[in-house]
């Protein structure tokens, strides 16, 4: 029988994507969307039309309850942070049983390993730690409270400990993500989107203190292999995939230097016309605030993840283009929202 789907932030970035790989891998899935609007339904189901949209949104706690007890597979793409939600699906999966379980997909972010920044307020500088989601999967599964987006996985994460032969939960955990979304809603990303909007608007480059610390990237359409490959192994009752105490999967195609993208998006709205000179000024912590609030932490944190879980255990193996390589086109994507081109 086509496994029913329950899935939040079906017109978001990650989720877009997501869906799209699993719909068209998958058109015989039977897919629900929680949606906030009759608009965005109709975003959806244009795309889409045999999916059923549950308008809502994630405080709907009696609604996401209900679509995660009725649902086989849930994936959770909307926000790694909305604790209501996140109770919500926990609550949801406890009506499962063993012989009908309950398969969560959750998506969190590797914000959650920038603790040591957060917790000294340092920026620009490399730190050394790097996690990885194979021997060092218990360290990701517990990582401390005052990680970003703990507070969320330790909700998800501990819906599995719970009831463990009714609930497997798998948490995908995506670095800085790139590249033109394939969903009906939003198709950009955050990080060095805004960094390239920053650039264009202050017309000179820059980097956040020295510029020496260090993120995993991922594509997007790789990511969402990730996803499908996960809701397959969930279709088959688990599949190849590892779920609960071992489930966290991160999912990155290499690392870069914050500073060298920053070279590069100066260099990039240079050849463009848009700046004036390819050169970039170091900015203080209180500088960069200025230019984005989140920008300390976006530019001038380390996050370093590397992802064996996925390769090792369904051979999954990013094809897409190289962060670097589409930072022109990002460039690009940012000066025309802003009327520059
Ligand atoms: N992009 C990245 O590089 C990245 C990396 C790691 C983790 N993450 C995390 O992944 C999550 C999704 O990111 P994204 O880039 O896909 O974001 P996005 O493009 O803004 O998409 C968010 C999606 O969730 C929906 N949503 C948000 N708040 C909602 C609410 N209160 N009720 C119902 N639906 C709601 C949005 O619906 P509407 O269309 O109605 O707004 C949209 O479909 C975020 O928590 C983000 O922090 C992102």
């Amino acid at each position: 029988m086509a496994p029913k789907v329950f899935l939040t932030g079906a017109t978001g970035y990650i989720g877009g994507d997501g869906l799209f790989a699993i719909a068209n891998a998958h058109p015989d899935w039977q897919f629900s969307a929680l949606v906030r609007s009759q608009e965005k339904a109709a975003q959806v189901t244009s795309k889409y039309p045999k999916i059923r949209t549950v308008i809502g949104d994630l405080d709907s706690s009696d609604l996401i309850e209900h679509e995660v007890k009725n649902a086989d597979i849930v994936f959770h793409f909307a926000d790694c942070d909305h604790v209501a939600a996140a109770q919500a699906i926990a609550k949801g999966s406890q009506h499962h049983t063993p012989e009908h379980p309950l398969w969560i997909i959750h998506t969190s972010g590797t914000g959650i390993l920038t603790v040591e920044d957060q917790r000294a307020g340092t920026y620009g500088i490399e730190r050394p730690k790097q996690y990885n989601d194979w021997d060092g999967v218990s360290e990701l599964v517990n990582l401390p409270a005052d990680a970003f987006h703990r507070n969320v996985d330790v909700i998800i994460l501990g819906a599995g400990q719970q009831n463990p032969s009714s609930v497997k939960v798998a948490v995908v955990c995506p670095p800085t993500i790139y590249g033109p979304g394939r969903g009906p809603g939003n198709t950009k990303s955050v990080q060095v989107y805004w960094l390239s909007a920053a650039v264009l608007k202050r017309k000179q480059g820059f980097l956040v203190g020295k510029g020496e610390n260090v993120w995993h990237q991922v594509h997007v359409q790789d990511l969402s292999n990730v996803y499908l490959a996960l809701g397959e192994a969930a279709s088959e009752g688990g599949g190849k995939a590892t779920w609960n105490d071992e489930g966290y999967y991160l999912a990155e195609n290499g690392s870069f230097v914050w500073g060298d993208v920053q070279r590069a998006v100066a260099q990039a709205a240079f050849d463009k016309k848009l700046i004036a000179s390819p050169g970039v000024e170091s900015l203080d912590g209180d500088q960069t605030t200025d230019l984005h609030p989140a920008g300390i932490y976006a530019w001038g944190s380390n996050s370093r993840g590397n992802s064996l879980r996925a390769r090792k255990l369904f051979g999954w193996s990013p094809q897409q283009p190289k962060l670097f390589d589409l930072i022109p086109e990002i460039v690009e994507v940012e000066a025309k929202a802003l009327g520059l081109l």
